[in-house]
């Protein structure tokens, strides 16, 4: 039976941004985190290489900043850049109090430094890390503080659908029950979303399965604007092997030697850029797509097998054990490798607090645009604005927020004239439909003609599951495919609308760069032609 809930605060995302948010916010507070799944299922747990910030005495602020600005091609916001870095070696300094291990320079020592590893456009070692699992011992960090936070209530295998919003505030949201299929509400006054990012919109991914862009569909539907939506970054180093799905082989690799080969053995990066393998990732990925387009291969090669087995597994323990499950011993094998859609550089535009639009909605972490990526983020980058942002947003709402308040009930979820489905090929279908046309049309490399053949199909489909979503009772999969389509939609009309070519984003139509495009591609529901269902506002 469905639920109505009462919280203070309403975290949707149990990744580094919503769990460090949720350690961050006043005990006073009654906080609820939901999760559509189990809560380590999140990119965050994933993650490999590191955290990048400023620990090395002869880095500085300035100097990340630099190379975050010149990875992102110019179109950083510069103020966002230097708040993020400036906050990095706090935000580190909590997580290491927290008790995350991470790997240490000398373990012999009983002060060592932190290891710092390297990683493409950073200028200097500036990654701590825990050997390759640095994601997973910070969810585990993580989730075990919140655990014993008796103020905190974890609600798994819950998918936000919609938010509510009345009088242009937010007061709550929707969320669809995967135990008993049943969708309860919440009620609170300041909900954050912390859903991630939209990299299942291609058929080729790094990310885990619930990367389906919902927290950027659901603030545009509730009427806040997204920005930067073409910039889609493609890691250039996936696992290439008929029965790995979606495994990530570090960029750290290529930051301790690895090398990037063809098939006969030879590197090709030196040809594409002075910095070669540590070139940022939009060059790299690029020079790899271009190699297998010109040669006809379906892969190219990564090889660290130069440095001492001891010296591989102990920097990279499980991508040395995973590559071994496959048959491919990287001390003496290098590694197949192919791009994968890995990260969203748009989405809710946030100030430096995480406020959106929408008075009571925040957004933290990959789901948001803050300005500090710009056309490509820097590796690295990424857990550190989730940290930044976590730790901003929880003390803007600390300073507002009365705990307990008591609000208003609001309506329950209607299911009166929708019918259980019988057509869920429909939804299988137009899954792999969308996502296969977005990796074909909208990928690595774009044209006018392919974005306009997108843009095309993005509406037939998107008019289709909306009618669906209109007659039937929803499923976790209905859910998901209605975000996509929303989420295809914007990146196709965010990369048509940069007539130049930049970072992540390259058109044949616009081969350079333009001054006209320094600004950020901003679309705000309100102006869309297309007004967005607000099904949720009361
Ligand atoms: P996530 O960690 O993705 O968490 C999203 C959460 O939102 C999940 O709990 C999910 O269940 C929940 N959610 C989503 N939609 C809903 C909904 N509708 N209802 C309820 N819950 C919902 N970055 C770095 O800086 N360094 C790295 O080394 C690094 N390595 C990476 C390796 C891999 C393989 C991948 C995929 C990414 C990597 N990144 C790295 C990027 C980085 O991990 C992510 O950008 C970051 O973890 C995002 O954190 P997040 O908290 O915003 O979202
Ligand atoms: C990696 O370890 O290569 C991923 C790092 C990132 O996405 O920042």
């Amino acid at each position: 039976m469905s639920h109505q809930f009462k919280f203070d605060v309403v975290i949707i995302g149990s990744g580094a941004a919503g769990l460090a948010a949720a350690l961050q916010l006043p005990t006073s507070l009654d906080i609820a985190i939901l999760a559509k799944a189990e809560l380590e299922q999140t990119s965050s747990y994933w993650a490999q290489g590191g955290i990048s910030a400023v620990l090395d005495p002869n880095d500085s602020v300035d100097l990340h900043v630099r190379d975050t600005i010149e990875t992102g091609a110019g179109i950083c916001d510069q103020q966002v850049v230097e708040f993020t870095v400036a906050n990095s070696t706090e935000c580190i300094n909590w997580l290491a109090d927290l008790g995350m291990p991470f790997t240490l320079d000398n373990p012999e020592l009983v002060d060592s430094a932190f290891h710092l590893t390297r990683e493409g456009g950073h200028s200097m070692r500036r990654v701590v890390h825990v050997a390759d699992t640095t994601g997973t011992a910070m969810q585990q960090t993580l989730q075990a503080h919140v655990a014993e936070r008796a103020n905190i209530r974890i609600l798994q295998d819950h998918i936000a659908i919609d938010l509510i919003s009345k009088e242009q505030e937010c007061v709550g949201l929707y969320a669809y029950n995967r135990g008993n299929q049943h969708v309860d509400v919440f009620r609170a006054q300041k909900v954050i979303l912390a859903t991630g990012g939209a990299s299942r919109v291609y058929l080729y991914t790094s990310n885990p399965d619930g990367s389906t862009g919902d927290g950027i569909a659901m603030a545009w539907r509730a009427g806040c604007r997204v920005a930067n939506m073409e910039f889609n970054q493609f890691h250039p180093t996936c696992l290439y092997h008929p029965e790995a799905r979606t495994f990530l082989i570090t960029e750290a690799v290529r930051g301790e030697g690895g090398k990037l080969l063809l098939p006969d053995g030879s590197r090709f990066m030196p040809r594409f850029d002075e910095r070669a393998e540590l070139a940022p990732r939009d060059i790299v990925a690029r020079a790899i797509d271009h190699e297998m387009k010109r040669l006809g291969i379906e892969c190219v090669y990564l090889d660290i097998s130069h440095k001492s087995r001891a010296f591989i597994k102990s920097h990279f323990p499980a991508i040395y054990q995973r590559c071994l499950d496959f048959d491919i011993d990287i001390t003496r094998q290098p590694i197949p490798v192919v791009p994968a859609a890995h990260y969203t550089c748009g989405g809710v535009m946030v100030d430096t607090n995480g406020r959106t639009d929408l008075k009571n909605l925040y957004a933290i972490g990959e789901v948001t645009y803050t300005g500090l990526h710009g056309a490509n983020r820097m590796a690295s980058n990424s857990l550190l604005e989730c940290l930044v942002y976590a730790r901003s947003a929880a003390a803007a709402i600390a300073d507002e927020i009365e705990p307990g308040k008591s609000m208003p009930a609001l309506a329950r979820w209607d299911e009166s004239k929708v019918t259980n489905s019988d057509e869920d090929i429909v939804v299988s279908h137009n899954w792999d439909e969308l996502r296969r046309f977005m990796w074909d049309y909208v990928g690595i490399v774009r044209t006018n003609k392919r974005l306009e053949r997108a843009l095309h199909r993005s509406e037939l489909l998107e008019s289709e599951i909306f009618e669906y979503y209109g007659n039937y009772k929803v499923s976790a999969d209905l859910l998901e495919l209605r975000n996509l389509v929303v989420v295809a939609d914007l990146i196709i009309r965010s990369a048509l609308a940069r007539k130049e070519s930049r970072g992540l984003h390259f058109t044949l139509d616009y081969p350079a760069s333009s001054d006209d495009f320094l600004s950020p591609t901003i679309l705000d529901p309100g102006m869309s032609k297309k007004s967005p269902a607000r099904l949720a506002s009361i």
